[in-house]
């Protein structure tokens, strides 16, 4: 996962591939919860990790079910109806609606003494019409903040089932599904009725409700979408084992993908159209904006068809959370899109029609939006003429209102035509459904190798590079490449094969590096199945690396293995020629020094916390040494590049370094 302030994409050209996508969040918790109101024990394969599911599994940990995860798999003991605790017992909801709406009815049909909480925006979520249908059923709820919004408090309820109970159907689609689960608790004596009021919006999560309760053995009654019936004596029957479907609307950003990209096409496995998502649709309004799709029973595959993609005027009620991937994808065709009738936008994580208009035109576009609809007209998409195009693109930062769709559907915009980078603030919202998401991105789409960023930084022994680098690439969400572990792996790798170190075994020593077994693993190195990184960290096989790359064989036998690293979404790299032969057309190259009376200090302080003794002076003797010959060999000797920005830390903390090499890499970026 991506836990950087913002992540820049660059501009992507195309995309083939595979991609395994994360459970549903819808159905991951409402089988969670249903599992928790079963009698015995069901294991539940492919759930999602993800934030939404970590509040509901916290809660029926709190209510004392049994919650055994191992991976992906979590096998879940339930309660049977009964509340093994009936202490006071206070929950955190974070931002998590499938599991506020449907805890809160289920709590308030068990009744208890519990308070439900969220953060801010959970607070500004409506919850009355649902607040309201239970209390006309007698439970016990009062709101501790504003009423109609959490904070709720539950109390005992005084249950009186036998009038139709009515909740609005025209807010949210999860107050119904909310009592859907919740009053089988209640209907050993009698059937239930729910009446809706007003029109049904998200009708297919209905029916995602209706499917799962008839898995646990509640076969609910429907009469169109007005009346619902809930059968006396039915009680929830774990199904055993249960495997949840990948997530239909995680799969609609690569859906759009395959559509925009161009590239062999993408298969999506985990979700097929025989889906009982109701976001499964979206492969419909995609096939009419211009997408290829074919499709089995658990997969998708999607390729480029129609090219500027066709506008599109569409009714999205249906499919309200897939649909805002389609706000984007109209930024491609050939004229304006109009989504309609998602009114539901405006109460999701953020106001939706807003937070899509708002960035929509951060990158060029022309937008309108009404209280329940939103037009977008595209941007050039490279076809030589696109009269319907209004603006043109701009590279943008787009804002997420910690909604994990904005920050999904806008990386979609860095295939614009005119090649500009993207940059998505707080990528981490994405864990909301799918935490991976930037990597499963990034395993498929390819940019053009320039348009890669790689910043160099190169310097002499002990100057603090190693730090400053993975520090630097820890903020950017950058791979990092630490090339002098690369000589030192080869010059132990060479060691153990017996070799020397000197010009005479140069041909067999480059053989080695050719195809040197090294991987990194955070701060751990390998080399095939040996963890070296103690080994190469000595003051010996520094040396010893210093001697290798004198070597010019060696140095090009690395050279390709260095090359590999530049991978999306960028790269930090350090070492002594990095800017000046690996990466020389680097956008930044920072050439680090520090005194050397200062170096050995540092390097003096590092080894005596590792309890190896030497002195100041052979150190810094040691230093000018390998300084003397890294700077003086004939081959990519150490020096800065003409175009590198010099950088003295001897009097500076790493913090100020980092910020440092962060202020030229902003200055160097269009937002
Ligand atoms: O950065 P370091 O101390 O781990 O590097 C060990 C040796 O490897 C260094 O003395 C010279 C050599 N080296 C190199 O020649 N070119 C690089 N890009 C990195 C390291």
């Amino acid at each position: 996962m991506f836990s950087t302030a913002f992540l820049d994409i660059p501009p992507l050209q195309g995309a083939s591939g595979t991609v395994t996508l994360p459970g549903s969040k819808s159905i991951s918790n409402r089988v969670l919860l249903l599992s928790a109101l079963c009698q015995g024990t069901t294991v539940v394969h492919d759930l999602l990790a993800s934030d939404d599911t970590r509040v509901m599994l916290a809660a029926l940990r709190q209510l004392g079910c049994g919650v055994d995860a191992q991976g992906t798999t979590v096998t879940i003991t339930g309660l049977g109806g009964q509340l093994k605790h009936h202490d006071a017992i206070e929950f955190f909801m974070g931002n998590a609606g499938t599991a506020m709406r449907p805890l809160t009815a289920a709590l308030a049909v068990l009744g208890g003494d519990f308070t439900l909480k969220g953060v801010p925006r959970m607070h500004e979520r409506p919850i009355g019409d649902l607040v309201d249908a239970l209390r006309l059923l007698g439970c016990k709820i009062d709101y501790l903040g504003n009423d109609g919004f959490p904070p709720l408090h539950i109390g005992q309820p005084t249950l009186k089932v036998d009038a139709p109970i009515q909740v609005r159907g025209d807010v949210s689609s999860q107050f119904l599904t909310a009592l859907l689960m919740a009053l089988p608790l209640a209907a050993q004596k009698q059937d239930i009725v729910i009446d809706v009021v007003g029109e049904l919006i998200s009708k297919p999560y209905i029916d995602i409700t209706l499917n799962l309760l008839a898995r646990y053995g509640i076969a609910v009654k429907r009469d169109g979408w007005q009346r619902f019936t809930i059968p006396q004596g039915c009680s929830y029957q774990s199904p055993g084992t249960i495997h949840v479907e990948a997530d239909a609307s995680s799969a609609s950003y690569f859906i759009a993908l395959g559509a925009i990209a161009e590239g062999d096409g993408i298969r999506i496995q985990g979700v097929g159209a025989a889906s009982i998502q109701g976001d499964i649709r979206f492969m419909d309004a995609a096939a009419q904006m211009g997408a290829i799709i074919s499709s089995g029973n658990n997969w998708l595959d999607i390729q480029r068809g129609a090219w500027p993609l066709k506008g599109i005027t569409l009714d999205c009620n249906h499919i309200p959370d897939a649909a805002m991937t389609l706000a984007v994808m109209a930024l491609y065709a050939d004229g304006p899109s109009t989504l309609r009738n998602i009114a539901s936008w405006r109460v999701k994580e953020t106001d939706r029609i807003v937070a899509m208009a708002t960035e929509c035109r951060k990158l060029g576009a022309t937008v309108e939006e009404g209280p329940d609809w939103i037009t977008v007209h595209p941007l050039p998409n490279g076809q030589p003429i696109h009269a319907s195009a209004q603006g043109q693109w701009k590279a943008a930062s787009i804002h997420t209102y910690d909604d994990h769709r904005v920050a999904m559907c806008f990386s979609l915009a860095a295939f614009n035509a005119d090649q500009l980078p993207v940059r998505i603030e707080d990528p981490k919202c994405v864990a909301k459904t799918f935490p991976d998401y930037f990597e499963a991105l990034f395993s498929v789409a390819h940019a053009n190798t320039q348009d890669i960023p790689v910043i160099c930084i190169d310097g002499p022994t002990a100057s603090g590079k190693g730090t400053l680098a993975s520090r630097v690439a820890q903020a950017l969400g950058y791979h990092y490449l630490d090339s002098g572990a690369l000589y030192r792996v080869t010059a132990y790798a060479a060691l153990k094969a017996g070799l020397s170190l000197e010009a005479s075994d140069e041909g067999l020593i480059a053989d080695l590096a050719r195809t040197l077994p090294v991987r990194f693993e955070g701060d751990t190195v390998w080399l095939g199945r040996e963890d070296v990184s103690e080994a190469i960290r000595t003051e010996q096989a520094g040396m010893n690396a210093s001697k290798v790359s004198v070597l010019p064989g060696v140095r090009t036998a690395l050279v390709a293995l260095q090359h590999s690293f530049q991978r999306l979404p960028g790269l930090l790299a350090d070492g002594r020629d990095m800017g000046t032969v690996i990466f020389p057309d680097a956008p930044l190259k920072v050439f680090l020094t520090a005194s050397a009376a200062k170096r050995a200090e540092r390097r003096h302080k590092q080894l005596i916390s590792k309890g190896i003794s030497t002195t100041l002076d052979s150190l810094r003797a040691d230093l000018e040494a390998r300084d003397a010959r890294d700077s003086s060999r004939s081959v990519a000797p150490l020096k800065a590049a003409q175009d590198a920005y010099q950088l003295d830390n001897s009097s500076l903390s790493v913090e100020a370094s980092i910020d440092q090499v962060l202020a030229w890499w902003q200055a160097k970026q269009p937002f």
